[in-house]
Parts: structure tokens; C-alpha cells; sequence
């Protein structure tokens, strides 16, 4: 079998690019990533790596979002049909619709979205610190988009705001269900129960920690407990396995996996390096209007 892992490092060498790779990528490109963990680490690190090119292992709106912040950079994704479903659920349209509706409202947008949706949004958030941006935000009503499921949990920790959803999910995440979790902690009654947001409120509610992939990790590492279930995508899973062979991880009753997280092959990084495709293009009027709404999340979280 050829050694991509050798021809990455040296491609990434000669080209002067950094690969960023998100806690769901297959385990072999988890291992070569310069920098790997949640949206919200990536999005930081596009920002402020002095790279030209950004390889990213992860999925479309990913790599959106790194080119606009970093717009002189080259960002390629290695497979250009890694998409993010519940991105998609979400159309211009439907947007402009509720804006038009809701004219006192502002508009909080999850990461897990288009560009375009972007640039017609106010601030984007992630899982990691949606909360918090929310929280910041200077009106009382705020449409909040595409993902209903954390909007709803946003909604239970800041009830002074009055919050407008829309119908989008994560078919991996919201698939978990509050009786698959209880049965695990029959099975392992002193196991903490630590949820990603894009969960059901069914599954929120019983959780011990509701936190991005890279929150767990961390409350994973700093946690003096030997068992966890984990509710979230399986990718995660198999690096807290690496880092804390000690432990016991446990998904919510069986494996989820998002198959567009798992197509990015250690081939496929190869080939998005020697011959930089797919590059990501994105008209400036629209990135730019993007810009604003991601540095503005930036700035508040
Ligand atoms: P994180 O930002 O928490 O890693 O989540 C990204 C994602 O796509 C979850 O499904
Ligand atoms: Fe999108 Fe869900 Fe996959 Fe995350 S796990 S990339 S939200 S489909």
C-alpha cells in the first residue's frame, strides 16, 4: 500500500499548507491533521494560521467558512460531495421569508450552513458557544437557524429572549433518543452522560453535560470519572479511545456515523493537495457579508 501519510507531509511542505480536520474524520487523517477538533477551534485556526493553503478534512460549509476568514488563502476540500445535510435544509428564500416576517428579529446562524445563508445572517454561532452569542445579541427576538434542536436548548438557557426556529436537523443527532440513554445507564449506572446540542430535547434534558465535540474532549480530559456516554457522532469516540485508553466511551446504544464525515480517504487528502482541488470560490459580496456575521461570532464567544 503506498504511504500517503509520507506524500502528504511532503506535499504539505512544499505547497506550505496546513491540514485541519474535524473530530468526525476517520481515524488515519485524524492522525496526520495539524490541527484537529469542533468548528468553532477550525474556524479560529483558518483565521489565524499563516499557511497559503488550507486542506480541510471536514465537510463543504467547513471549508466555506475557513476561506472567508481567511479569503487570501487557497482552501481545498477533498471531496466535494462532503456535504452537511442539515445545511442544505435551509434555502435563501425561506430566510428572506422570515425576515420579513419577523422584522424585529435578528437572525443567529449555526455554522452548519451555506455561505449565502450566512450573508444574510447577523452573527453565526456554533455548538460550542450558540449560548453565548444569543445571550449577546441586542434584541429580544431572534430567528435561529437551521438546527431546531439546539435553537430549542439556546431557548431553555436564555428565556429572556424570544426565540424563532426553524424546522432543520441533524439526521445523525437527532436520531439518538432519551430510552436508548437510559438503557446504557442501567447497564453503567455511574457513567456521566455528556450530549452534543444537536440532540433532542428528550436527550438534552437527561444529560449530565450538554457541549461541542471539543467540549467533551476537554471534560473528558478533566474529568476524574472512568465511564462515559457519549452522544454524539462516532469519529469522537474513537479519539477519546486513543487519548484515554483507560476509560470506557460508550455510544448512546449503537455507533452513529455521518457518512459525509467519513468519505475523506488519506488518498483523498493527497489528491487535494497535488492536484488542489477542490478549491472553494465564493463570490466577495457574498463572503464578505459573511465575514461579518463569523468575526462578529468570533468576537462574541
Ligand atoms: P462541533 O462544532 O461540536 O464539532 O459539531 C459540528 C457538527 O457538525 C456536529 O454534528
Ligand atoms: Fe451535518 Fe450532522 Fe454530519 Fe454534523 S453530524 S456534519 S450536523 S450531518
Amino acid at each position: 500500500m503506498e504511504n500517503f501519510a509520507e506524500k502528504i507531509e511532503a506535499l504539505k511542505r512544499k505547497k506550505n499548507a496546513v491540514l485541519l480536520a474535524h473530530n468526525y474524520q476517520i481515524e488515519e487523517v485524524q492522525l496526520i491533521a495539524d490541527y484537529l477538533g469542533d468548528s468553532l477551534d477550525l474556524s479560529r485556526k483558518a483565521a489565524e494560521v499563516e499557511h497559503d493553503m488550507i486542506v480541510f478534512a471536514g465537510v463543504k460549509f467547513m471549508a466555506e467558512t475557513a476561506k472567508v476568514l481567511s479569503p487570501r488563502k487557497k482552501v481545498l476540500l477533498p471531496r466535494f460531495d462532503a456535504g452537511c445535510p442539515m445545511a442544505d435544509m435551509i434555502t435563501l428564500e425561506e430566510l428572506l421569508d422570515l425576515k420579513a416576517e419577523y422584522k424585529a428579529a435578528k437572525v443567529v446562524t449555526y455554522v452548519n450552513s451555506s455561505v449565502e445563508i450566512k450573508a444574510e445572517s447577523d452573527v453565526c454561532c456554533t455548538s460550542a458557544n450558540a449560548v453565548q452569542v444569543v445571550k449577546n445579541i441586542d434584541t429580544r427576538e431572534v430567528i435561529f437557524l437551521p438546527d431546531q434542536n439546539l435553537g430549542s436548548y439556546v431557548q431553555s438557557k436564555v428565556p429572556e429572549k424570544k426565540i424563532i426556529l426553524f424546522e432543520g436537523y441533524c439526521y445523525v443527532h437527532n436520531r439518538i433518543k432519551s430510552h436508548e440513554i437510559e438503557e446504557m445507564k442501567k447497564q453503567y449506572p455511574e457513567a456521566k452522560v455528556i450530549v452534543h446540542p444537536e440532540v433532542r430535547m428528550e436527550v438534552i434534558e437527561i444529560a449530565d453535560e450538554v457541549l461541542s465535540t471539543s467540549q467533551m474532549l476537554r471534560y473528558v480530559n478533566q474529568s476524574p470519572g472512568r465511564q462515559f456516554i457519549v452522544a454524539t457522532e462516532q469519529g469522537l469516540l474513537q479519539r477519546m479511545k486513543r487519548e484515554h485508553p483507560d476509560k470506557i466511551f460508550l455510544p448512546a446504544l449503537k455507533p452513529r456515523i455521518c457518512s459525509n464525515m467519513k468519505r475523506t480517504s488519506l488518498r483523498d487528502v493527497y489528491d487535494s493537495l497535488n492536484e488542489e482541488k477542490y478549491e472553494i470560490v465564493i463570490e466577495e459580496s457574498v463572503s464578505r457579508k459573511a465575514f461579518t456575521a463569523l468575526d462578529k461570532m468570533l468576537q462574541y464567544a
